[in-house]
């Protein structure tokens, strides 16, 4: 049998409010990871034999987001979600095998979920089946109308409910599993809803059931898990839920999470056992993190590797790696590819951009390193610049092994300092030092006898 699943991320979002005009619902991001990558990773496990996203407004983002993973049809006009899988005919149409079609918009659905929904169907032999939940307020979403029997005979939509039918606590989730040639055969009958102008994928129900096809209903028990978003609200309820997931998954498997509501730790982040994530801390993007290091307060880490034993004390860590056995923070920023290779310990008010720290060398304060790279043991002295950049290129600089670089040095780029060098305190450096030569490069000091008094005198005399 072959699974195909249909994706509906056309829709506008007016009720996002948003200025921009090319942003698509579904890649609002929550955690980092726009909506719609949330729905195509809970059906990736399924191994799928195809999944067509049908884009439309904002498409080109929403196929940046989906087109690895996807294929993408275009929907051009808005009209309904029968119109939308209507889009996917060249694709799906005539194939046989089973159809899942699910909304973009809904993130928290769980891949657990989907495969009972599709062994209900199998199991059950069905034609079509529905995804439902029994919610409290189900104002605004389609009614499952069920016959004498028990069946399900049609989903009504809100603006079309007769009265009573508004009493209807069983609703439509939007998942719903098809059997594919009918699913096609079916969508070329679908008349547009008379009030709305629309293509109700929804009308397909009542239609499966006129010709004598088998069609289920599969009550979901976490009602929460099927939640739409719509509009920012929803977008923050949504995330405040995955945000407790995705914080007790790795709490579970032995991690300490110090505060579950203000850690953030996006669905792609790895943690290893005993390691402590304190308050205030972001995890994000494609991270992974070792055993026994304290994460916070306040760190900031994205598209990151760290290992094991480490301290990140507020901190902010962008597409960069640290070994074992380091230190870093308060206030550092490591970015473009920044390396720490292990024992480092790299202080407050440090940047380091684009540079390879090699073990145990040390920058403990008010530095900024780019463009370099520093041989083991090696000491960086408070408020030393490497400058890197004359305005039009960037330079590198190579610092050797157990160099000691004194404090409130700047280093002009490109230089070569040697293993075992000595660059004095307030030096500034432009030409290449030698191994084990000492560097002294500031104005010499010169101390005029008891002159403070006479200078001091002639200040307070001095007339604006
Ligand atoms: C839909 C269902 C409703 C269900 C609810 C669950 C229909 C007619 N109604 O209503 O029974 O209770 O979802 O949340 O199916 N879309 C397109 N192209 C379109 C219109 C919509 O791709 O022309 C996409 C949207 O991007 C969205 C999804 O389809 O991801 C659902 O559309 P939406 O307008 O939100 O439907 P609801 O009114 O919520
Ligand atoms: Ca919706």
């Amino acid at each position: 049998m072959s699974y195909y699943a249909v994706v509906l991320a056309a829709g506008k979002g007016s009720r996002m409010k948003s200025l921009n005009e090319e942003i698509s619902k579904v890649s609002y991001p929550i955690l980092g990871k726009p909506l719609v990558r949330y729905v195509i990773d809970a059906l990736l496990p399924l191994k799928l034999d195809k999944i067509v996203t049908v884009v439309g407004h904002g498409g080109a983002v929403t196929v940046s987001h989906v087109e690895k993973f996807s294929e993408t049809v275009w929907q051009k006009e808005l009209k309904g979600t029968g119109h939308a899988v209507m889009q996917t005919e060249p694709v799906l149409g005539g194939l046989s095998g089973t159809t899942l079609v699910v909304t973009g918009d809904t993130p928290l659905l769980r891949t657990e979920t989907l495969k009972a929904l599709l062994a209900f169907h199998a199991e059950g032999k069905y034609d079509l089946s529905v995804l439902t939940a029994e919610v409290g307020n189900p104002f605004g979403y389609g009614r499952i109308l069920k016959d004498e029997k028990g069946l399900v005979a049609a989903i009504i939509e809100q603006p079309d409910l007769i009265s009573g039918q508004e009493k209807i606590k069983e609703i439509n989730t939007g998942v719903l599993v098809f059997d594919n040639q009918k699913l096609f055969a079916e969508l070329k009958n679908l008349k547009p809803n008379i009030r709305k102008g629309e293509y109700y994928l929804t009308d397909l129900i009542a239609a499966f059931r006129q010709k004598g096809f088998k069609v289920g209903a599969y009550k979901i028990g976490d009602y929460s898990e099927t939640l739409g978003i719509n509009d920012r609200v929803q977008l923050e309820e949504a995330a405040r839920i995955l945000k407790i997931r995705i914080n007790k998954k790795h709490m579970y498997n032995g991690v300490t999470v110090e505060d579950i509501e203000n850690t953030y730790i996006g669905p792609d982040v790895t943690i290893g056992p005993d390691t402590v994530i304190r308050p205030g801390t972001a995890i994000l993007g494609v991270t992974a993190i070792g055993n026994t290091n304290v994460i916070g307060p306040e760190s900031y880490i994205v598209d990151s590797q760290i290992g094991n034993n480490n301290h990140v004390i507020k901190s902010y860590i962008v597409e960069s790696t640290i070994g074992d056995d380091s230190e870093v923070g308060p206030y550092t920023h490591l970015r473009g590819h920044t390396v720490l290779e292990g024992h480092n310990r790299v202080g407050n008010f440090v940047e380091v951009k684009k540079t390879v720290l090699h073990q145990g060398v040390k920058s403990a304060h008010l530095s900024y390193l780019g463009d370099a790279e520093i041989g083991s043991k090696t000491n960086i002295g408070c408020g030393t610049i490497i400058a890197n950049y004359d305005g039009k290129n960037k330079w590198n600089t190579k610092i050797g092994q157990n160099v000691f670089v004194g404090s409130g040095s700047t280093i002009i780029s490109p230089v070569n300092i040697e293993d075992d060098a000595f660059i004095a305190a307030g030096s500034t450096i432009n030409k290449d030092v030698g191994k084990d030569d000492l560097a002294i490069a500031r104005a010499r000091q010169e101390n005029k006898k008891g002159y403070a008094a006479i200078l001091k005198e002639r200040i307070s005399n001095r007339k604006k």
